[in-house]
C-alpha cells in the first residue's frame, strides 16, 4: 500500500478551494492508501499569526477534517510542530537546496511581492520544510491543488540531489495527485485571483464553517458577467468569474462542466445562483455542524492529534535519524 501525505496550513479556516483541491481527495483516498495528514504550523508562521488565534485555527481545523470524513483512527491526523523530525530534516534539506530554486519558487514570489527584503527567512526555505515533510515518512503520493505542484518538482529535486550528494538511493520520488476538476477554484471577487484563506476579503471565499445563510449571501454577491451561460465549455474561457461558479457547481455535484451547461444553458446568474447554492450548501452545511459539535471537545480533539504525533513520531524518527547516518551526524 503506498504512503500518502499531505498537509494545510492553519493561518486560517479552510474555505471551498482546500476542500476541493485537497481534501475532498484526501477523504477518498483513504480507503487504498496508508495516510498522514499534517496541520502545519511550522509553515504557518512563516507570516505572522496571532498566537492565540494560531491556536485555535490548528483546532479547528482538526475538526473541519474530522467532520469532513477524515479518519484519525486507521490513519493519522497531527499537527507538524509535534514531531521534531520534521525540522531535523528541514535543515538538512535546506543544505541541499540550492538559491537558485528557491529564487524560482512562483509562490514565494507571489507572498512576498515586491517588498521581498521585509519576508521572513522561513517563507524562503519554505518548500524545502515541505520537502522534508514529505520525505520523513518516505510518502510517495501528495494530493494537492494545483498551486502546489511546482512545490513537488522541488521536492523531487532535493530528494535527487540528496541521493546522488551522499550516494544512496534513500529517498524515493514522489507523485503529485491533483484533482482534474476544481484543482485551481478562483475568487469569488475576482475570477484571476486564487481563492485563498488568507484573502484579507471574507467575502472571497466559502469558509467551511460558513452556515447557510452566510453561503447565500457570499454567492448572490459574487462578480460575475451579463451574459447568460452558454452551452459551450469553451465559451467560458474568457468569463473567469463564470467559468469559476460553473467550476464549483461541477466538482460538488461530481458531474462535468458540459453537464453543467447542458442543464442551465441560457439561464443569467440570478437562477444559476440559487442552484448553485443549493448545492454549496448541501455539501458544506453537514460539515460546518459537525465541525461546531467536535469544538466543543477541545480534550477529544487534542487527544486525536496527540495520538497522531506520537504514531507519525514512529514512523518519521527512524527515516530522519538514518537521514543524519548518511550526511554523518555523530549518533
Ligand atoms: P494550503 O494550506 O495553502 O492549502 C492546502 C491545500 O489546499 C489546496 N488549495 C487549493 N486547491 C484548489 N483551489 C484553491 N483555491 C486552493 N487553495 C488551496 C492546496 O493546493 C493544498 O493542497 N504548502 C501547502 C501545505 C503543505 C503541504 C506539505 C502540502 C506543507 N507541507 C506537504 C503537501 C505536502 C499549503 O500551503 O497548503
Amino acid at each position: 500500500m503506498q504512503r500518502i501525505f499531505s498537509g494545510i496550513q492553519p493561518s486560517g479556516i479552510p474555505q471551498l478551494g482546500n476542500y476541493l483541491g485537497a481534501i475532498q481527495n484526501w477523504v477518498n483516498l483513504q480507503a487504498d492508501h496508508e495516510c498522514v495528514f499534517c496541520l502545519v504550523d511550522m509553515h504557518a508562521i512563516t507570516v505572522w499569526q496571532e498566537p492565540e488565534k494560531l491556536r485555535h485555527q490548528t483546532l479547528t481545523q482538526a475538526a473541519i477534517l474530522l467532520a469532513s470524513g477524515i479518519d484519525a483512527e486507521k490513519h493519522i491526523l497531527f499537527n507538524q510542530s509535534a514531531v521534531p523530525a520534521h525540522a531535523r530534516l528541514a535543515w538538512i534539506f535546506n543544505c541541499v537546496t540550492r538559491l537558485g530554486w528557491l529564487n524560482r519558487m512562483t509562490q514565494f514570489k507571489d507572498k512576498a511581492g515586491k517588498d521581498r527584503e521585509n519576508h521572513s527567512a522561513g517563507l524562503y526555505v519554505y518548500p524545502s520544510l515541505m520537502a522534508a515533510d514529505i520525505l520523513a515518512y518516505k510518502a510517495t503520493r501528495v494530493p494537492v491543488g494545483e498551486d502546489q505542484k511546482q512545490h513537488l518538482e522541488l521536492t523531487n529535486d532535493i530528494a535527487q540531489k540528496f541521493n546522488h550528494d551522499y550516494g544512496v538511493s534513500f529517498f524515493p520520488e514522489v507523485e503529485a495527485l491533483i484533482p482534474p476538476a476544481a484543482a485551481r477554484v478562483m475568487s469569488l471577487r475576482d475570477g484571476t485571483k486564487k481563492m485563498s484563506k488568507s484573502d484579507p476579503s471574507a467575502q472571497s471565499r466559502i469558509e467551511m464553517t460558513d452556515d447557510a445563510d452566510a453561503i447565500a449571501l457570499k454567492i448572490r454577491r459574487a462578480k460575475t458577467d451579463a451574459d447568460v451561460l452558454p452551452e459551450d465549455p469553451a465559451q467560458l474561457e474568457n468569463r473567469p468569474e463564470a467559468k469559476n461558479l460553473v467550476t464549483i457547481y461541477a466538482a460538488l455535484s461530481d458531474i462535468s462542466i458540459t453537464d453543467v451547461l447542458a442543464k442551465h444553458a441560457g439561464e443569467g446568474f440570478g437562477p444559476f445562483k440559487q442552484a448553485l447554492t443549493d448545492v454549496v450548501v448541501n455539501a458544506i452545511a453537514p460539515i460546518a455542524q459537525e465541525t461546531k459539535r467536535l469544538m466543543q471537545n477541545e480534550d477529544h480533539l487534542l487527544s486525536v492529534l496527540r495520538s497522531g504525533a506520537s504514531r507519525a513520531q514512529a514512523i518519521a524518527e527512524p527515516i530522519v535519524s538514518e537521514a543524519e547516518k548518511i550526511v554523518g551526524f555523530v549518533k
